[in-house]
């Protein structure tokens, strides 16, 4: 990720730096380097998404300050991210591939098939306070009343 490029309220699909050799690829998401493809926020927590059947809505919801990273470890989700101004859709369907997501955004995961599994590196614990989970409320927040 370019810190020169990436700014609040963005979605930015970038390539996770990934070393491969005839054993096969090891991908590294890592604090800082952001030049070289590094996160630009510490890590504080993993959680992942799986389970769900094909075309399985997920997400629907904003968070006010926690930074994100997607990476779809194996299989395929569509992310609909939306900045109050209308969706961009990002394909994630390779694990060398992330998506990172500046507050303040809508999102919704769609999953590609049952065997999907993504992956979310968070900057914050758990925190039910900085979700939105009414739209209504979140273009409210992002595009005033
Ligand atoms: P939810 O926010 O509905 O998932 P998503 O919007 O990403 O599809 O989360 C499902 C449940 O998991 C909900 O009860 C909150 C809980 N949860 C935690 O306890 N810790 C976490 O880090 C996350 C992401 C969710």
């Amino acid at each position: 990720v370019n810190s020169q490029t990436h700014r609040p309220g963005q979605a930015i699909l970038f390539d996770i730096p990934t070393f491969s050799d005839d054993r096969g690829a090891l991908s590294v998401l890592e604090e800082g380097g952001e030049e070289g493809g590094g996160l630009p926020f510490t890590p504080r927590r993993l959680y992942y998404l799986y389970g769900s059947d094909a075309g399985q809505l997920r997400g629907e919801h904003a968070n006010i300050a926690s930074r994100q990273c997607l990476i779809a470890m194996t299989g395929t989700a569509e992310v609909d991210i939306d900045d109050g101004t209308g969706p961009r859709t990002f394909v994630l369907d390779r694990p060398d591939r992330g998506l990172l997501l500046e507050p303040v955004l809508w999102r919704v995961v769609r999953f590609g098939d049952a065997a999907s599994v993504l992956a979310v590196l968070a900057s914050d614990l758990y925190d039910e306070d900085d979700y939105i989970r009414d739209y209504e409320a979140f273009r409210t927040l992002v595009t005033g009343p």
